[in-house]
């Protein structure tokens, strides 16, 4: 290994109005820990930033929403955040907060900066106001049609159908969402980044110097926003819940939260560099840093030409090496929704899969939306853990460790000559470090997951194809050669899977006791090393390493989801309006009695009607009646009903209906009938059926 290299990885900041579910871990952060705990195993020096976006409405929303303080909502959810991704295992160095004095300074501080160098434009113009909430509308205050998509729940800086990035007064048809009400324009003074001005360097840098390295999806996306020509965009807002604006002026404004939110990384940095007693400034400042933006793709337009702008404006920074933006999880063929409750929320599956951490970064890992949106299924959930975690990677694991303690009471035996096999297999080890290395570096990490799940594979074949238990009853020193390879391909399995699988290969070394190694096998040496585990070194005790998921535990997630699903539908089923009034004489002229359900048929050829016999005590009338998609003819019969008696008799199909039995409609859209049993919630009125 050469020198070793200086890396700042970032992982977007959370916002902090909600838990996090397996969209952020797959898009976002698991890619960003695979990344970050490789470039530190092969010995760089890493920075691996992140934090909680804890400024923007959002948070405000949340706030009004759940009747409580914006600081309210941040506390809460920073320190569920925080838990999530130390249960999780992702490794950042420092894990901060915009509401941190630390980054109100360093925000200011920047702002100011640009503000000096006459960086900024300070324009009077007409935003959006509503007038009834006496607010300024930004951001996501205001919902409107996207000029450009045509979307029509776009938010005032973003759509989030097609991510394009706009000000609030370009929407088409704009709503506060706060009063619903549509907003005037009103007067406000703000600053603005002239993002024009930028164009020829973003154009340079990122259209000719990043063809080749940057992710399609990712140049794609920024090519098409230059092409449509770069506008002027405010950096302040009318709010009251943010960094206040440090100039004169800015009294009673704060910085807008995608301006003050990345300068988050940097002053997450300098937390970090004053707990370690070290210098923050060469982790954004010098040239030899590689600084890489882990992201999902809502946030590509921020790091790749807003944040580089203002990096570029204030001078003294360095610029992303890398933004390896990701696609969007779906759910099981759903958009991941935080209101709709679509989604997997990482503490609630930590209750039922309460060790199965690396089992869902391996799924998320597998399954990683990098090029295309993808889609995540408990069904693929399960089958990556029992078919490839437990049938490959657990099942050599095991088969080795359980033969050596049962062969060799547990130390690696001596191996003799080597056959044609052998050295084939340890010089196919000896390539993966490599194999993944590159994979990583071109931040494939399906593909790096893929290839350590391979070399399991390989360890398997080697065992299935050698067959230690047949020839130990011919041949001890054969086995013993068989079970020394074996052990070396187990060893290397314990470190390359760290990135991956940092619970597991942590459970793995201490089964094969690497700590007590004279030198322990690392990921550079894998390659060079004659071997990892030598003969004569003693190894622990078995323990699983996965176990097998049942259809139940799985069909336990399925109808979470679909409780989810039902309770949206019933949320999103408006009730119908009331009918034109009557009079109490109206009414009176009803006459209702409570009848009994005797005989019950379906009438042939028709989807909806039955055609009932009913003891109304006055005396037995048919009725037909179109309640045949809520109930079979047998579950009516016998059952109490409240019926209208005096309803001029009508034909229907051939057969005179005599009366009708009155129904209601459930939240849920069942016909259930009307009797002093039925104490359901309903959503519209009496039908008569
Ligand atoms: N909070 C933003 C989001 O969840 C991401 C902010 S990333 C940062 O979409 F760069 F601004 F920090
Ligand atoms: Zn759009």
């Amino acid at each position: 290994m050469s020198q070793p290299k200086r890396y700042t990885i970032t992982a977007a900041l959370p916002y902090t109005n909600g838990p996090i579910h397996i969209g952020h871990l797959a898009g976002v952060y698991v890619p960003a820990d695979i990344y970050a705990r490789y470039q530190r195993l092969i010995g760089n020096d890493v920075a691996f930033i992140c934090g909680s976006d804890e400024h923007g409405v959002p948070i405000t929303l949340k706030a009004k929403k759940e009747g409580v303080t914006p600081q309210d909502v941040v506390d809460k959810y920073h320190a569920i955040i925080k838990t999530s991704f130390e249960d999780f295992g992702i490794s950042f160095d420092n894990y901060s907060r915009t509401s941190a004095p630390i980054h109100h300074e360093t925000a200011q501080a920047f702002f100011k900066t640009l503000y000096d160098k006459g960086e900024f434009i300070e324009e009077v113009t007409e935003q959006l106001y509503d007038a009834q909430a006496n607010q300024f509308l930004a951001d996501r205050f205001v919902v409107g049609t996207c000029p450009k998509c045509g979307y029509e729940e776009a938010y005032g800086d973003q759509c989030e159908k097609c991510g394009t990035s706009h000000n609030a007064t370009d929407l088409i048809n704009p709503k506060s969402a706060i009063t619903g009400n549509t907003p005037t324009l009103k007067e406000t003074k703000h600053w603005f980044l002239p993002l024009d001005k930028h164009e020829a360097f973003l154009k340079e840098w990122i259209l000719e110097g990043h063809k080749k390295d940057w992710k399609p999806n990712v140049y794609g996306q920024v090519k098409s926003w230059i092409d449509d020509g770069l506008r002027p965009r405010a950096v302040t807002r009318d709010l009251n819940w943010g960094i206040p604006v440090p100039v004169e002026g800015g009294e009673g404004k704060v910085l807008y939260v995608w301006f003050d939110a990345p300068i988050g990384y940097i002053s997450a940095t300098k937390e970090w560099a004053a707990r370690e007693g070290k210098d923050w400034e060469p982790y954004w400042k010098n040239n030899d840093t590689k600084l890489v933006h882990f992201i999902g793709k809502d946030n590509i337009v921020f790091h790749c030409i807003i944040f580089p702008s203002m990096l570029k404006a204030e001078g003294s920074y360095i610029l992303p090496d890398n933004v390896p933006a990701n696609e969007f999880l779906n759910l099981e063929g759903n958009k991941l929704s935080t209101s709709k409750n679509w989604a997997v929320w990482l503490p609630e599956y930590l209750k039922d899969f309460p060790d199965k951490q690396d089992v869902l970064r391996y799924a998320l890992t597998a399954n990683a939306p990098e090029t295309k949106d993808n889609d995540f299924t408990w069904k693929d959930f399960q089958a990556r853990n029992n078919n490839e975690l437990v049938a490959i990677l657990g099942n050599f694991i095991n088969r080795v460790v359980v033969l050596t303690h049962k062969y060799y009471s547990a130390v690696v035996p001596e191996a003799s000559e080597f056959t044609a096999v052998d050295e084939e297999t340890l010089a196919t080890l000896k390539a993966y470090p490599a194999v993944i290395s590159s994979a990583i570096e071109r931040y494939r990490f399906r593909e790096a997951s893929q290839e350590l799940m391979n070399l399991a594979r390989l360890g398997n074949k080697y065992l299935a194809d050698e067959e230690p238990w047949k020839v130990i009853k011919e041949d001890e020193a054969r086995t013993k050669t068989i079970m020394f390879v074996a052990l070396q391909i187990a060893s290397a399995l314990a470190t390359l899977s760290e990135p991956f699988l940092p619970f597991t290969s942590a459970k793995l070394k201490t089964i094969l006791r690497h700590a007590e190694l004279d030198s322990e096998p690392t990921w550079n040496t894998i390659s060079e090393k004659e071997t990892l585990l030598p003969a004569g070194h003693h190894i622990g005790e078995a323990e699983l390493l996965f176990s097998k998921i049942e259809d139940e535990d799985i069909q336990v997630q399925l109808d979470k989801l679909e409780a989810s699903k039902k309770a949206n539908e019933a949320a999103n089923k408006t009730a119908e309006p009331q009918k034109d009034e009557i009079t109490f004489e109206d009414f009176t002229k009803l006459d209702m009695r409570v009848g009994t359900i005797i005989e019950a048929e379906k009438m042939p050829k028709t989807k909806k009607l039955l055609v009932l016999k009913v003891d109304t005590g006055i005396d037995i009338r048919t009725v037909v009646s179109g309640i045949a998609e809520s109930y079979n003819p047998e579950d009516v019969v016998g059952k109490k009903v409240t019926i209208l008696v005096n309803l001029a008799p009508r034909k229907l199909r051939g057969v005179e209906s005599q009366g009708m039995i009155l129904m209601t409609e459930t939240t849920d859209g069942k016909l259930v009938f009307v009797n002093p049993d039925n104490a359901l919630e309903t959503t519209n009125g009496l039908q008569i059926s």
